[in-house]
């Protein structure tokens, strides 16, 4: 089966739809993390951020919006709308699933929400070591921006590289050079 931005997806708002992603997130982060970060930071940070409670916590205050794909994978990000960005928080796909079009049509998802409201950027935070990750985003047309350093508590730092790409539609772009009296040699 391959994925398209046309499939069956959720917003996530109920209990019963947090509790889903939080079971996907554990199993997808056990699998993939623990060879990278270790056992014990990845059980500190699914308490951390994909709790129950942490996720609850996010759609309720902190403005994020997460879409589940049941039983194969989810996103989530949070909009600036003051900034025009839109900051990609997770996409994660089960084992299971990938190479199959899932992250592409989930990272799709998030670029669509973002240019409905006026976002101009998508950014994103990758660890350093998530090389796999790495090339999909390259391949999705993101660029490495800069290079973080983040303190996430309990002694736990992680190294990431800051990713992101333009998702303005062309056309906007293209008036808005205009109207700054940069468009001379614009098509
Ligand atoms: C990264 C991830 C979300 C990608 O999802 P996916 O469903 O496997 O990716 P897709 O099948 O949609 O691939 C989309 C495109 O990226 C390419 N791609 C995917 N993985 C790639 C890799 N490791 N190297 C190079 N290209 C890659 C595919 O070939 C495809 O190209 P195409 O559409 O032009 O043919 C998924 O592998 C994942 O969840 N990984 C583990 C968790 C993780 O690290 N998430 C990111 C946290 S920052």
């Amino acid at each position: 089966m391959r994925y398209t931005r046309g499939m069956k997806w959720e917003r996530v708002e109920q209990p019963q739809q947090v509790k889903a992603v939080a079971a996907l997130a554990r199993d997808v982060w056990e699998q993939h993390y623990i060879p990278i970060v270790g056992a014990e930071q990845v059980k500190y940070m699914l308490e951390k951020f994909q709790s129950v409670e942490a996720i609850t916590r996010q759609i309720d205050a902190e403005g994020f919006e997460y879409v589940l794909v049941p039983d194969a994978g989810y996103a989530a990000w949070v909009p600036d709308l003051e900034k025009k960005s839109l900051f990609l928080s997770k996409i994660y796909v089960k084992d299971s699933q990938r190479g199959t079009g899932l992250g592409r049509a989930l990272l799709e998802l998030a670029e669509q929400r973002g240019r409905a409201l006026g976002c101009m950027e998508l950014w994103l935070t990758v660890n350093r070591h998530n090389t796999n990750s790495i090339a999909f985003y390259e391949r999705m047309g993101l660029r490495k921006t800069k290079e973080l350093v983040q303190d996430i508590g309990h002694g736990y730092v992680m190294d990431d590289w800051r990713m992101a790409k333009q998702i303005v539609k062309a056309e906007e772009l293209r008036s808005r050079v205009v109207s700054r009296g940069l468009g001379g040699g614009l098509q």
